[in-house]
């Protein structure tokens, strides 16, 4: 999966890279002041008013409508703001001070107080916070990330969350609809490789009392495995839809789990779920309730429902794409075409005691070529005994989704890609 496979260590990598002539950024038609950890990119900002998961007929959108089909006495959202504080992202939910997530080669910064969103999870406190006790909650999330087929830099997610009073009369509404949702599962055609509730691996919160957390959480699984059939569990099956469940690690859940689906031969990692972590309730002031919440991402579910092979296809506009869908049906993509790829070598010194950022490096393509590239993968890196320089060469696959590219095209595409890579790092090429 890690196609650009240089991981510099994240202290020594250049902060920020791009965009950072200018004292200020316009986006969404608000002006923020940049600072020294700036790294939105122009290419990144022109992605923030796209919101696919609204559009009528593209697949994103009709993968929501389903869920929230599924869904369907549940509150939906899906009209908040990307732009969020860092506070929010991670500190509301418990995220400690040094997790990777926040540096500035995974996230994305306007400067050091106002971020994008990297999951939907960043809203829980705000929703439980507006006394929502079941809902749904769908937004664009973005990520520093490699390129290649299924890693894009801005994916879709949605949240789902169910919170309870924490009271017998609670805990009853959840054991009638554990039964009630074991009675359909049974009945359906589903076999679940399942893990304990709690485990000394997955603990029981202190605050909680662990038959409340066995019952919310049996009440997660039940929920989402539901879900699963909705999803994956078409009527012309014959084999069962697998399920697992596995132990996960959030710092926002205790238990926590994701979910796996066997599909087409393989198992696909559907999404994360947990008891929700009672600090988040607290905040949120909803303190006398417990209950669960997931995660899942959009175009990954999208991608195996529709046979959708590239996930730069969602973004597409042309019609040989959006044309084949419909909104609220789930059919097959038919490619138009595979247009040939045109490789690019780049290789370079790094300053001294200099590094780059495999992300950075991402970043500066996806910035220059849009959506151009198909992938970059790292084919040599040294380090120079004598000097201690580094030396690094990517190899970068040309390929549009929509036409031939020429060679003389692609040329002087690379060429802006190698003076970019000049000015941005001081780099010497070799
Ligand atoms: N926010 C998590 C992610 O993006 C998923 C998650 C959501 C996990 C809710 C637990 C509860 O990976």
């Amino acid at each position: 999966m890690l196609s650009c496979s240089v991981r510099l260590s994240r202290a020594e990598s250049t902060p920020a890279v791009l965009g950072r002539q200018s004292t200020h950024l316009d986006i969404l038609g608000e002006r923020y002041a940049t600072d020294e950890i700036t790294n939105i990119t122009p290419a990144i900002i022109s992605k923030l008013s796209e919101r696919l998961h609204t559009q009528h007929g593209h697949p994103l959108s009709t993968l929501r409508a389903l869920i929230e089909g599924h869904y369907a006495d549940y509150t939906h959202l899906s009209s908040f703001s990307p732009l969020v504080t860092p506070f929010k992202n991670f500190d509301e939910l418990s995220f400690p001070k040094d997790h990777p997530g926040r540096s500035v080669t995974d996230s994305y910064y306007v400067n050091k107080d106002l971020m994008l969103r990297t999951h939907t999870s960043a809203h829980e406190v705000e929703v439980f916070g507006k006394g929502e006790t079941k809902w749904l909650l769908t937004a664009d999330v973005y990520r520093r990330d490699e390129i290649d087929g299924s890693h894009y830099p801005v994916f879709h997610q949605m949240e789902g969350a169910r919170i309870f009073d924490a009271t017998p009369t609670g805990m009853k509404e959840v054991e009638e609809d554990n039964e009630r949702l074991s009675y359909h599962l049974a009945r359906s055609n589903i076999v679940i490789e399942d893990v304990p509730h709690l485990a000394p691996t997955n603990p029981n919160q202190p605050e909680h009392n662990p038959l409340h957390s066995e019952l919310v959480a049996k009440n997660l699984k039940l929920s989402l495995n539901a879900l699963m059939l909705t999803l994956f569990g078409t009527s012309n099956r014959t084999e069962p839809l697998r399920v697992r469940w596995i132990e996960a690690y959030f710092p926002f859940t205790s238990p926590s789990f994701e979910v796996e689906v066997f599909f087409r031969g393989k198992w696909l990692e559907i999404l994360g779920s947990g008891v929700v972590r009672q600090a988040t309730l607290d905040t949120a002031k909803v303190p006398n309730k417990l209950g669960w919440a997931f995660g899942l991402g959009l175009e990954r579910i999208a991608m195996i429902l529709y046979s959708i092979p590239d996930i730069r296809l969602f973004w597409s506009k042309d019609e040989r794409f959006l044309s084949q869908f419909q909104q609220g049906a789930i059919t097959t993509f038919k490619p138009y075409s595979k247009y040939p790829s045109c490789f690019k070598d780049v290789s370079f010194w790094l300053p001294q005691e200099a590094n780059l950022h495999e992300n950075d490096f991402c970043d500066l393509i996806r910035d220059v070529t849009g959506d151009l590239v198909e992938d970059v993968k790292t084919v040599d890196r040294f380090v120079h005994p004598k000097t201690n320089r580094t030396s690094l060469c990517y190899r970068i696959n040309y390929r549009s989704m929509d036409r031939s590219l020429s060679n003389e095209e692609v040329n002087e595409i690379q060429s802006l890609v190698v003076s970019r890579l000049k000015d941005a790092f001081g780099v010497e090429i070799r």
